[in-house]
């Protein structure tokens, strides 16, 4: 029998704290080697301006084997009403290859991506953050603050979004959600200046601020961008940080905010410090002063979407949810 969770359902079950928990895990065994993990294929649909991608991941050590199909529509909420992300998880038995349960991916996703940022806020940024600036007022940006706030005293963030509405809709949701002070500003500068940790969560293909109104101390998670040709950071926001990224390979391939860098000739690829699954192994050490500014870039990677399913469906076995089918 497969166990179907949908939308709802994961909603239901699946915190924060544990998919942060789930996503640490299974960089530990990235870290470790452990992760079997090839290259995501994508599919460009340009004439719909889409992508589609084919995301697999075996963890070893947690005996996590799953597969995500994920798009990315930018066109989708102005167009469709549709989410830009939509996506399905089929989770396998490591054992035996069956399936195990089929999820709802869109969800996952939002969940696993502002975990890993969790993950890397804990280890590079200050401990005394409180400010965030949230750059993007859509799905990613609101699991991205609720991921910082799990790990770090916020007491305020500051979203800038392109459309106005669109940031005030996520400042009422989002201080309703976390309880913190959210303000929408109307410059870009006002979600750096003062700010001790930035999100980037955008559709953007340029970058959304500029690398000189950084202060020192200030930590960033770049996940929006995951195309060679796109970047949310400019080049002296990456010359000026230190880098981790989630997977060198992936980012070499996949991350215009680092590629692009890299082809100006301002940065080598030694600038990147560290994978994140080297911090948490502990092989090298994170955040060693206040004044460092560092830099996590995710692309995201599969075992984010495994760790998460199979925590999901671990919590669905135990508090009984979902619903069963036949194939
Ligand atoms: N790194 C990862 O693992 C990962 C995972 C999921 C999604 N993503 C990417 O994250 C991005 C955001 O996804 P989403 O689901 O939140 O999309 P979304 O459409 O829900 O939200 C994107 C928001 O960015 C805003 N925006 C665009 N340009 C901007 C700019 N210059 N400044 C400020 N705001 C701007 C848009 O108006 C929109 O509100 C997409 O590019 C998506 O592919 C990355």
């Amino acid at each position: 029998m497969v166990l179907v969770l949908d939308r709802e359902t994961l909603k239901s079950i699946l915190t924060m704290k544990d998919t942060i928990d789930a996503v640490e895990e299974a960089f530990k065994y990235f870290g470790l080697g452990k992760v079997k993990m090839p290259m995501r294929p994508a599919i460009r649909i340009d004439e719909y301006n889409g992508l589609i991608l084919y995301m697999p991941a075996y963890i070893g050590g947690m005996d996590a084997l799953a597969v995500k199909v994920v798009s990315v529509y930018p066109d989708n909420p102005t167009k469709y009403n549709k989410p830009t992300v939509l996506g399905t998880v089929l989770l396998n038995d490591s054992k035996t290859g069956d399936l195990l349960a089929i999820m709802e991916g869109g969800f996952i996703t939002a969940m696993r991506t502002g975990a890993v940022s969790g993950v890397a806020t804990k280890y590079l940024a200050r401990k005394d953050s409180k400010v965030v600036g949230v750059f993007g007022a859509g799905v990613q940006a609101r699991t991205q603050l609720m991921a910082v706030c799990e790990v770090r005293p916020i007491e305020e963030a500051r979203v800038y979004d392109i459309y106005k509405h669109a940031a005030e809709r996520y400042a009422e949701e989002m201080s309703k959600e976390l309880g913190i002070n959210i303000k929408v500003v109307d410059e870009a500068l006002d979600a750096v200046k003062g700010c001790d940790i930035i999100i980037t969560a955008t559709t953007s293909k340029v970058p959304v601020f500029k690398g000189e109104w950084l202060e020192a101390g200030t930590h960033i998670n770049g996940i929006g961008s995951h195309t060679p040709d796109a970047r949310e950071l400019d080049s002296i926001t990456i010359k000026k940080s230190k880098v981790v990224v989630d997977s060198y390979e992936a980012c070499l391939k996949e991350a215009g905010d680092i590629i692009i860098p890299i082809n100006e000739g301002v940065i080598t690829k030694d600038h990147i410090y560290a994978e994140l699954g080297e911090i948490v192994t502990g092989k090298k050490p994170g955040r060693v002063n206040d004044n460092e500014i560092t830099l996590f870039k995710s692309v995201g990677l599969a075992i984010q979407d495994a760790s998460t399913a199979l925590k999901a469906y671990q919590l669905a076995l135990r508090k009984k949810v979902g619903r069963t089918i036949s194939l």
